[in-house]
C-alpha cells in the first residue's frame, strides 16, 4: 500500500493506492500525526457484516459501476455509437511536483485495453492552505462522456446536514440545509451560466458548528458553465461528493475532457476559518489584479440614476455630484450604443450612439478625468438582440434554434465559435484603444438555450484575450446582478455584482452569505435611490451607507435626489471607507454568533490583528426588549482592546439607558469580548452599528 498527503497547518488530504486501481482519498480534515499515516487505511477500513459483498467496494477517486460501487459513479464514458464503456483504471504513477506556490501530486491512471488516460492533480496551495483537484479523461479514439467528477471526496461522517446555495434574481446566496440520508442529494445546474439559483458550492457543518466554534468542511467549483454536484449517502453508511461540470446529455464525441478546479477548505474554528481560507485564496491567489496594491476606488454606476437615458450635460452633472460624494471611477451603464433606449433593440452593436454621445466619449470621459475619478463602461459581449445589424449580418452566430423562448428580449451568441470570438474582441477592443477605459462591466442577462461547456469556455479565452491586450483593464462579471459569481470567472476578472438589488436589508442579508467565500474586496455594493427600485422600500442613508461600506463601495442613485443629510452621512462614511482600505487590505470577514436572530453581524479584522471593525445590523424588530450581547471572534483572548462605537450620533431617541458604549469607548480584554460580549445601545429596526476596535 502506498500513501501521499498533502498537509498545510489547517487541512490535510491523505489518499492511499489500496489495490491498484484507481486511488482513494482515505482522510480530508484536520492534520494528524504523520506517524498515523500508515496505519491509518487499515485502521479505517470498514467492517462486513451480512447484506453486504464480500469486500467493500472502492470509494475511489473516480468510483466506478464495475466495481459493484453502490452509487454514482465518477465517470460515464461511451462509444461514439453509444455503447457502454467500463473502464478499469490502473493506477500508473504518481509524481510530486514541488510548485512555488503549492505542493502538487499529478496522478495517472489508464485503461490499456480501452486507450483512456485519466488524470488528476490535487495541489495545496501555500499561501492559503485551499486545496485545489481536477481531473481529465483523455481517449485515443473519440468517445461520447456523459460525467466526469472532479476527484472524488469521502463526505465527512462527523456531520448530519450539508449546506448548499439556491438564490433567484435580487434574492442571491440562499443557503439551504439538507439531512445527510441514505440517497442522493443532486444538483444540476443547466442554464450554461453559474447562475443566481445554483452557486456551485457545497459546505458541511460538523455537529453543533457554528461561525465561530467547530468543524466546517467546504468544497466550491470554479466554473461558469453551469455545474453538477452529486452528495450522496450510500446503502452502507458511507458518503461521497462529486462536483464537475452539467451537461444534461452526452457530450459531444471528442478525445480530451477536464474538470474546472474544486476548491476545498476545512476548518476547526467554525464556518468562519473555512470561509478566511476561501476569502484568502480568492484574493490573493486567484483574482488577477493589475496593481495589487492599489486601493479599490469608490464606483459611481449611472444604471438606477439614467437608465437608458443618456445625456451628457446631465450625466456631468452627476458626475461632479459623484466626485464630491467620495467616488472614485464613473461607470457608464447600458445605453450607449447602437439604437440602445431601452432593453429590446441593439445588443451586438458596439458602436457609441452618435444621438447620444455625438462627439463620443471624450467630452464625457475628459470631464470625468478633470474629477479625478476613472472611467468604466458597460458591455454585454455574449448577448444580440434579433433587432440589431449584427444579428442581420449574421443570423448564424446565434445560438440555439430559431424559434427559442427570447429572455430580456435577447439571445445568446455562439462563443465556441472563433470568428464570433474575433468578431467581438474587434468591437471591444477597438472601444477600449481609442478611450481611456479601465474597467468594464461585464453584463449576461439571459441563461443558454441549452447548456455546453463551449459557451464557457468561449467565454474565458475571450476575457483572456482582452486581458492580454489591455492588461491594466478591470473587469466586473455581472450576471443580472449575481449570475455569474464563481473562481472560474473570477481568474480573469476583479469584482462580481453581487446582486441587482441595492436594498440594504436584503444586501445586509445576501453580503453575510457570500462572505463564506467572497472576500470584501471583490463584492461589489452600491447606494442605491431613497426607494429602492427592486423592493419599494424606503431605507435611511445610514443603513444605506454602511450596507454599502462592509463591501467594495459605490454609488447608483441619482446624487440629485440627495437631501443635505444624505450628502454628508454619505460623504462622512465614504470618507470613512477610504480610510479603514489601508487597514483593511486583506482583512478577512467573519461571521458573528449573534444571540439575537434579528441581528446580522460581523467583523472585520486586519491581517496582522491590530485592528477590526464590526458591523452589527439590526435588519428587523428583536423578540425580546433590551438587545443580547454580541460576541466579538478571532481576538487574542489576553490581549486588550479599545473599542468605540463610530456612529454614535446615530442613536435614537428611544435609547434611555446607560451601556457604557453609548457614552465613550470602551477596553476590554479579547477574552472578555469573545466570552461575554458587548452591550450594545437599544436601535430601531433597519439600522446598524459600527464598532472599530484596537488592539493596545
Ligand atoms: C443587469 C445588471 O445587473 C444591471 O446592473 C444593469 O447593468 C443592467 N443589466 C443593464 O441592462
Amino acid at each position: 500500500m502506498s500513501l501521499w498527503e498533502l498537509r498545510g497547518d489547517r487541512q490535510s488530504l491523505v489518499f492511499a493506492d489500496l489495490d491498484g486501481g484507481m486511488p482513494q482519498i482515505i482522510h480530508w480534515g484536520a492534520p494528524i500525526p504523520p506517524a498515523d499515516l500508515p496505519v491509518l487505511a487499515d485502521a479505517m477500513r470498514p467492517d462486513i457484516t451480512g447484506g453486504m459483498l464480500d469486500a467493500v467496494a472502492p470509494l475511489s477517486i473516480c468510483p466506478a459501476a464495475e466495481r459493484t460501487f453502490p452509487g454514482q459513479p465518477g465517470m460515464e464514458v461511451a462509444a461514439v455509437d453509444g455503447t457502454p464503456l467500463r473502464p478499469r483504471f490502473k493506477l500508473v504513477d504518481v509524481t510530486g511536483v514541488d510548485r512555488s506556490d503549492a505542493d502538487v501530486w499529478l496522478l495517472r491512471c489508464e485503461d490499456r485495453e480501452l486507450g483512456l488516460d485519466y488524470m488528476a492533480e490535487l495541489a495545496l496551495q501555500h499561501a492559503s492552505g485551499v486545496i485545489s483537484m481536477w481531473s481529465s479523461l483523455s481517449s485515443r479514439q473519440p468517445v461520447r462522456l456523459r460525467w466526469l467528477s472532479a476527484p472524488v471526496l469521502p463526505g465527512p461522517q462527523h456531520a448530519d446536514e450539508m449546506i448548499d446555495y439556491a438564490g433567484s434574481w435580487i434574492g442571491e446566496f440562499q443557503p439551504q440545509r439538507t439531512a445527510w440520508q441514505p440517497g442522493i442529494r443532486l444538483r444540476e445546474n443547466l442554464t450554461g451560466r453559474t447562475g443566481h439559483e445554483h452557486f456551485p458550492a457545497l459546505v458541511i457543518p460538523g455537529r453543533a458548528t457554528s461561525n465561530a466554534q467547530g468543524e466546517a468542511w467546504g468544497a466550491h467549483y470554479g466554473w461558469s458553465g453551469g455545474h453538477r454536484m452529486v452528495a450522496e449517502e450510500l446503502p452502507d453508511g458511507r458518503r461521497q461528493i462529486q462536483f464537475g461540470h452539467a451537461s444534461g446529455s452526452w457530450h459531444e464525441p471528442d478525445t480530451d475532457f477536464a474538470t474546472a478546479p474544486l476548491y476545498l477548505a476545512y476548518g476547526a474554528q467554525g464556518l468562519n476559518s473555512m470561509a478566511a481560507m476561501f476569502q484568502t485564496h480568492l484574493r490573493d491567489q486567484i483574482v488577477p489584479w493589475p496593481d495589487p496594491d492599489r486601493p479599490r476606488p469608490v464606483h459611481y454606476n449611472c444604471w438606477e440614476a439614467v437608465y437608458f437615458r443618456h445625456d451628457l450635460t446631465e450625466l456631468k452633472d452627476i458626475a461632479t455630484r459623484a466626485a464630491a460624494l467620495g467616488a472614485e471611477r464613473f461607470v457608464l451603464d447600458d445605453g450607449w450604443f447602437g439604437r440602445r433606449d431601452d432593453d429590446t433593440t441593439s445588443l451586438g452593436d458596439w458602436q457609441i450612439d452618435p444621438r447620444k454621445h455625438p462627439d463620443g466619449f471624450g467630452p464625457l470621459i475628459d470631464h470625468i478625468h478633470s474629477l479625478g475619478m476613472r472611467f468604466g463602461l458597460w458591455f454585454e459581449p455574449e448577448m444580440v438582440n434579433l433587432d440589431s445589424d449584427l444579428a442581420r449580418a449574421h443570423p448564424d452566430w446565434v445560438l440555439g434554434p430559431a424559434d427559442q423562448i427570447e429572455g430580456r428580449g435577447q439571445r445568446v451568441l455562439d462563443l465556441a465559435r472563433a470568428e464570433v470570438r474575433k468578431h467581438l474582441f474587434g468591437q471591444i477592443s477597438a472601444i477600449l484603444s481609442a478611450y481611456d477605459v479601465d474597467y468594464i462591466k461585464w453584463d449576461h442577462n439571459r441563461v443558454l438555450p441549452y447548456p455546453g461547456a463551449a459557451q464557457a469556455t468561449g467565454f474565458y479565452t475571450l476575457l483572456d484575450q482582452l486581458r492580454v491586450a489591455f492588461p491594466d483593464l478591470e473587469i466586473e462579471s455581472c450576471a443580472s446582478g449575481g449570475g455569474r459569481i464563481d473562481f472560474g470567472v473570477l481568474s480573469r476578472a476583479h469584482r462580481v455584482w453581487l446582486s441587482d438589488s441595492n436594498d440594504a436589508l436584503e444586501r445586509l442579508r445576501m453580503q453575510h452569505e457570500a462572505a463564506l467565500f467572497l472576500p470584501w474586496e471583490v463584492t461589489g455594493s452600491h447606494v442605491g435611490p431613497r426607494v429602492c427600485h427592486t423592493s419599494g422600500r424606503v431605507l435611511d442613508i445610514r443603513l444605506r451607507a454602511w450596507v454599502a461600506a462592509q463591501r467594495h463601495m459605490g454609488f447608483e442613485m441619482d446624487p440629485r435626489e440627495l437631501t443635505q443629510d444624505e450628502v454628508e452621512v454619505l460623504t462622512r462614511v465614504t470618507a470613512w471607507w477610504k480610510d479603514s482600505c489601508t487597514w483593511r487590505a486583506g482583512a478577512a470577514i467573519a461571521r458573528l454568533d449573534s444571540a439575537d436572530p434579528a441581528m446580522t453581524a460581523e467583523q472585520q479584522t486586519a491581517r496582522d490583528g491590530s485592528r477590526f471593525v464590526v458591523f452589527a445590523g439590526q435588519a428587523e424588530s428583536s423578540a425580546q426588549i433590551a438587545p443580547r450581547p454580541l460576541r466579538l471572534t478571532g481576538l487574542d483572548p489576553k490581549a486588550r482592546y479599545r473599542v468605540d462605537l463610530i456612529n454614535r450620533d446615530d442613536i435614537s431617541g428611544l435609547s434611555r439607558g446607560t451601556p457604557a458604549l453609548k457614552s465613550g469607548p470602551i477596553t476590554l480584554s479579547g477574552q472578555s469580548l469573545m466570552q461575554v460580549g458587548l452591550s450594545l445601545p437599544y436601535t430601531l429596526p433597519a439600522s446598524i452599528w459600527v464598532m472599530e476596535g484596537q488592539r493596545l
